[in-house]
């Protein structure tokens, strides 16, 4: 494994022996009789092969990822959604009580929510804004990182909930500088919808990058819980799926699932939507631009919009009244506004065209409630 994540990786997993599961012998196809993991012999009608333990890795599976990403398969770690990855890594990497981990809020809570599990400190280094558009405050990134010894640190490209996607030379840089100090965690769970590249070319160049990715948003998958962990180092890869990935972590419906998204077959519906989610986020934000509950949206180079609300009459932020009409209207948003990062704001997903319709719909009726009230 390459110096740079060994000496990062908690000292205890070196002598870890890891457990070889009776799922490493199962070969797909194969026609040999399998008794040695107390499987039911008798799998229920119509269900297939789910008597049997999934491999742990599926190799099929692994090639699909490897020709969607661009990858060698022994360069693939698969998980159940970028989430298991951000926990493993939190886990493998960050002793608690000692270690840090660096984030850019505002940014996906759950970084922050597994370190303080753990629990690790949470370093931050503040997203700046500037007409409406995010980027990274790299030489803080560096120097807070340098200083407290981080041992991960999170960039989100597209970020959640902001929308914005970073400067590839930024990210890049934080890699170089903070090599042999930080793995850098560039999740890239939002990139297909985004016009800069994933920066996956660059991992072999980089030994402190791993690189999340799911199939829960541009796959339509988040129900499978499908994802993977990208690094160069196949030694690392192979050290987290001996010692650290459960034993049977994805189940069968799910790499099925993830096969058939994956595969030629579902190209066409895959950029079609897409195309069709990139466009009406350009219609929403022309409505949301020309609307007066919503004083400011951000860019955005994702599937969904950060907007800051207005004020009504009495100089109060309109956010969480919106949510709560929304709501009465069976129209879910997600309120953001009470958090210190992005006050008065609501992340709103890009939907179908038809329910971005009943979207402006609901926020016309808003409109003329505030209207008759102030009257
Ligand atoms: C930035 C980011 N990363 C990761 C995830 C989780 O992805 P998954 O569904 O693959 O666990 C989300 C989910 O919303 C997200 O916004």
């Amino acid at each position: 494994m390459n110096e740079h994540l060994k000496k990062l990786i908690r000292s205890h997993y070196h002598d870890l022996s890891g457990y070889v599961s009776a799922g490493m012998e199962t070969a797909k196809g194969d026609e040999k009789i399998f008794l040695n993991a107390n499987e039911n012999p008798y799998a229920l009608p119509g269900l297939g092969s789910m008597n049997r333990y999934p491999e742990p890795q599926p190799a099929e599976l692994l090639e699909a990822y490897a020709k969607t990403y661009g990858v060698q398969t022994d360069q693939i770690l698969a998980t159940r959604g970028a989430d298991e990855s951000i926990k493993l890594l939190t886990r493998v990497f960050c002793e608690p009580h000692e270690d840090s981990v660096l984030i850019h809020p505002p940014t996906f809570g759950i970084y922050k929510v597994d370190a303080q599990s753990l629990p690790v400190e949470v370093l931050e280094a503040p997203l700046v804004e500037e007409s409406g558009a995010f980027s990274l405050n790299t030489e803080e990134m560096i120097e807070t990182a340098k200083n407290k010894k981080a041992k991960m640190v999170y960039i989100c490209s597209p970020n959640n909930p902001t929308g914005s996607s970073f400067a590839h030379e930024d990210i890049l840089r934080i890699c170089t500088e903070l090599e042999g100090m930080s793995a850098i965690i560039l999740d890239e769970a939002y990139v297909e919808f985004s016009e800069k590249d994933s920066l996956t070319p660059k991992l072999a160049e980089h030994p402190n990058l791993i690189i999340l990715r799911t199939l829960s948003k541009a796959y339509s998958l988040a129900g499978a819980r499908m994802g993977v962990t990208l690094c160069a180092d196949e030694k690392f890869i192979s050290f987290m799926k001996e010692k650290v990935s459960d034993i049977y972590p994805l189940p069968l419906p799910s790499v099925m699932a993830a096969l058939r998204a994956l595969s030629p077959e579902s190209k066409d519906d895959f950029q079609n939507n897409i195309q069709t989610i990139l466009s009406e986020r350009e219609r929403m934000k022309e409505e949301f631009r020309t609307s007066r509950l919503i004083r400011k949206t951000y860019l955005s180079d994702a599937n969904f919009l950060l907007v800051k609300m207005s004020d009504n009459k009495m100089d109060k932020n309109i956010a969480s009244d919106f949510i709560d009409f929304c709501r009465l209207q069976d129209l879910i948003l997600r309120d953001l506004s009470g958090k210190p990062d992005t006050q008065g704001c609501i992340r709103i997903t890009i939907g179908s065209p038809k329910q971005n319709d009943y979207l402006i719909k609901v926020m016309k009726r808003f409109e003329d409630k505030m209207a008759e009230a102030a009257a």
